[in-house]
Parts: structure tokens; sequence; C-alpha cells
């Protein structure tokens, strides 16, 4: 059988997930694997259609297509994510309708499941035969076991060509509406009080109702925000996963663009932020993509602490839960406060106005008040897997992220940092565990558990 590997990471040859599909090229001798380095050459492939058509071939001349590619900022790189559009732009989804295929990733496993399922939709929108996923963690690859588990993974992808094995579509395909927003006349200003207010978006065409929901927040803050669409910004170039910004947060690129001095004295001074953006396939833009991409300058710290935002989308983003988590997720693990999105997908133009000018009103009173809800799992869980990996296996190469962990109180949180709780468990935890006395704990653990917060509340003054 022929394997077509289209590879998403930026390093190309010299990419980790490139090697998880050698090892199965390795023990599969019987099949033939070419690869393609998509995301290193994706400006190429936009500029030279011969090559793009050159691999669109090689794809339809394939048995199996395995999307390979490595974790970035919870989903797949900004250029692989350009690539999936120029399949819709150039008209070629009929070179993977119906072929099998799979993803396989490397990643620490930071919203690895929210990278798959964007790209398990986009085979689903393809009409591919999706037969699975291995998510695999950057090292995995030496461990005996876990190659064997990738072994099987192949031997699954070829037997399901092999036995023409049936496939259910996980994704179905999205309802768009035809629908023109037309703001009304704009409610009366806010004040907004010297606020800093930025809204950050990606329209291309000032009649398209992402740029009229853009006006019409703009209007309600009183015009005194700063509007940046960013396909205007200076961005020279996508992320190249270098790692040259995990020892200082010195990227690559600095002194050679603009992004990253706009993002430290605009996006991380502001106050609120309002992100818009149309739903290309099942995301935002690429130009978002790269946008959040190179955020990465940071490595792993939260840059938008106690900032209130809110998106803007033009597009069926309610259809998509996925990206909805995506959002939620990026937002409480940057340490914003995260007040959800108004789309255009449902409602009148007068509800999409009565509903933007709320948000922008929440916006401006939740800033007021400090208002910064407390992280779900997705902020919480995400945290986590940085603070072990940073203060372990990362530390070397994110030598900043481990300063600034410290700095910020992040490893404060090992449970073997917090006195009280070792004292309980040494001392406490073998006597409370010794039958008689568990016993007789366990008749009174619901009452003594409740009691300490019944006493905040009684203490409540009305
Ligand atoms: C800019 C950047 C963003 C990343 N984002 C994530 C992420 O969101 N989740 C994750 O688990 N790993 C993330 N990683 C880690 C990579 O996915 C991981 O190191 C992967 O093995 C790199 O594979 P590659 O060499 O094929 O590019 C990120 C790495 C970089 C450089």
């Amino acid at each position: 059988m022929k394997v077509i590997v289209l590879n998403g990471s930026p390093k190309g040859d010299l990419s980790v997930t490139l090697q998880y599909a050698r090892y199965l090229e390795k023990v599969n001798p019987q099949h033939r694997f070419t690869y393609e380095n998509i995301a290193l050459q994706v400006k190429h492939l936009e500029n030279d259609p011969a090559a793009f058509n050159a691999i669109i071939d090689r794809v339809r001349q394939s048995d199996i297509v395995l999307w390979a590619f490595p974790l970035y900022v919870l989903s797949v790189h900004g250029n692989y994510k350009r690539f999936i559009e120029l399949i819709s732009e150039r008209g070629v989804k009929d070179a993977f309708a119906g072929k099998y295929t799979a993803t396989l990733s490397t990643s620490i496993h930071f919203y690895d499941h929210t990278a798959h399922n964007y790209m398990h939709a986009v085979c689903d929108d393809l009409d591919m035969k999706y037969v699975d996923y291995f998510s695999a963690d950057m090292n995995d690859l030496h461990n005996e076991e876990y190659r064997r588990q990738l072994t099987l993974f192949g031997q699954r992808l070829f037997s399901a060509v092999q036995n023409n094995t049936p496939v259910q579509k996980q994704y179905l395909p999205l309802q768009k509406r035809d629908f023109i927003y037309q703001p009304g006349n704009t409610s009366s200003a806010l004040p907004a009080d010297g606020r800093k207010i930025v809204i950050l978006h990606d329209s291309k065409d000032p009649e398209s109702n992402l740029a009229h929901m853009v006006s019409r927040v703009q209007d309600r803050f009183g015009g005194n925000v700063t509007v940046v669409n960013i396909n205007e910004l200076n961005i020279k170039g996508d992320c190249l996963g270098c790692l040259v910004c995990g020892s200082a947060n010195h990227c690559f690129y600095e002194g050679k663009d603009d992004y990253i001095e706009f993002y430290r004295n605009t996006v991380m001074t502001a106050e609120i932020l309002v992100y818009a953006g149309s739903i290309v396939d099942r995301q935002l833009s690429a130009r978002w993509k790269t946008f959040f991409d190179r955020i990465f300058f940071n490595s792993h710290q939260p840059t938008l602490q106690k900032k209130q935002v809110f998106l803007l989308v033009s597009g069926p983003i309610g259809q998509i839960p996925n990206l909805q988590e995506i959002m939620s997720a990026f937002f409480e693990f940057q340490g914003a406060n995260y007040l959800g999105y108004i789309s255009d997908e449902s409602g009148t133009s007068a509800d999409i106005d009565a509903l933007i000018d709320q948000k922008a009103a929440d916006a401006l009173e939740a800033f007021a008040n400090g208002y910064l809800r407390p992280e779900t799992f997705l902020g919480q869980g995400g945290m986590k897997i940085f603070r072990d990996d940073i203060y372990g296996r990362l530390r070397t190469i994110f030598m900043a992220d481990h300063k600034a962990y410290k700095r910020l109180g992040f490893y404060k949180t090992f449970p073997q940092n917090d006195f009280g709780i070792m004292m309980l468990n040494t001392f406490a935890a073998p006597l409370v565990n010794i039958p008689a006395i568990r016993a007789k704990f366990d008749e009174r653990i619901k009452e003594e558990m409740v009691k300490p917060l019944q006493r905040v509340v009684e203490k409540t003054l009305a």
C-alpha cells in the first residue's frame, strides 16, 4: 500500500513527530511511505500552484493519508491549517475523499485531544475514512510498550484498507446560514473611563458581518479603543518551533517584525480584549492561528492575567464545541476572565446588536469589579501539566518559564510544598486509617467536611 505522510511540523525533516511515522515505515516494510513537509513549505505551496498540485497528485495516488503533526498551541501549526484551507480554496477536496486516514501527533499532552478532534472533523469534512488517532508524548518512542502500541495503530490502519472497514462520521457538516448583519443605531456609548480596550480582528471585507460586528463594539465602547487588523500587522513569519525563546523569552523574530513589540505593548497592556474572527473550516483562520502560535515567545507563561476577554465570531461556532473548548482553555490558561462569544449564527441584527452591547457593558463592569472566575479543569489541569514538566524534564530548555513559575508561586501548589498537607499526610493519615478509628471517622465524615464551610456562611454578614 502507498502511504503519504503529511508532516505538520515547521521543522521539516528535523521533526520529532516524523520519527514516529518513520518507525511505522520501518515496521511495515511491505508498504511504501512518502513524506511531504507541509508546514515547512506552505508559503511555497501557496505561491507555486504547480508544487501544490504535485502534492495533491501524490495524495490521489496514495491508499492512505497519514496526518502527522506536532501540537501547536492547542491545535495544529498555523501553516498546516493554511494547507487545509488551500485544499478547499483550490477545489481539490476530491483528492482526499474516500481515502482511509488517521492522525498521529507528538506533544506533551496539553490539549492534544482538541488538535485530534479538529483534524478528525477536517477529515470528515473531506469525506475521508477516518480510522484512528495516536497521540504520543514526544518521548514515547523510547519506550518499548509505546512502540508496540504504535505498531498496532499502524496495523489497524492497514487492515482497515484491506478489509474496506466501514467508518462512522463523527462530525456532521456544519450548517451555515446566509445572513447579512446590519447593525442598527448605536445605543449610547458606555463610559469607558479611560480603560485600555483593544479589538483584534482579521476581517478582509469592510462590508462583512465580522467588520460590522467590530464597528458595533467599537462604537459601543465610545470609539475610544485600539482596533487592529491582524492581517495588516507586520508578521514576517510563523513560529519556527526553534525554542530559542525558552531561555529568556527572546524570539528569533525580535527586531525582524512587529509582532513581539505589538504583543507586549498593546495586547499585554490591555485591560479589555476583544478577539474577532470568522470560522474557516472548524477554527478561526490560519492567520489567527499564526497569531496564536507566535505567542509562544512567552513560552508557557500566562500573558493575559486579569484581563476581560470576549470573542466576536462570524460563523457557526455554536456547532463547534471543540473550538469553544480551545478558546476557553486558552484564555483560562493565560489567566484572563473569558466572557464567552457573540456570533452571527442566530438571531436578527437587532438581537446581535443587543448581545454585543451587553457584552461590552459586562466586560467593563467585570473589569471595574475585578471579576475573575475560578479556572475550570481546562485551566487548572493544563497548568498542572506545565507545572510538573517545567519543574522537571523541560526546565533545561524552558529556564524562563521556571523562573516565572517560581516568581508567580506556581510551585507552591505542589502538595509536597504545603506544610499543612505534609503534616496531615504524615501524622493524621496513618492514624485515621487504623480500622477502628476509620470506622468512627466514616460515620462523621459528611458533617466534618461541611462544618468549616458552614462556619464561613454563618459568620458572613448580609
Ligand atoms: C510553539 C509551540 C507550541 C506548542 N504547543 C503545544 C501544545 O499546545 N500542547 C502540547 O502538548 N505540546 C505543545 N508543544 C510541544 C510540541 O508539540 C512537541 O514538542 C512536539 O513533539 C514537537 O514535534 P515536532 O518536532 O514534530 O515539531 C508546542 C511546541 C512549540 C514549539
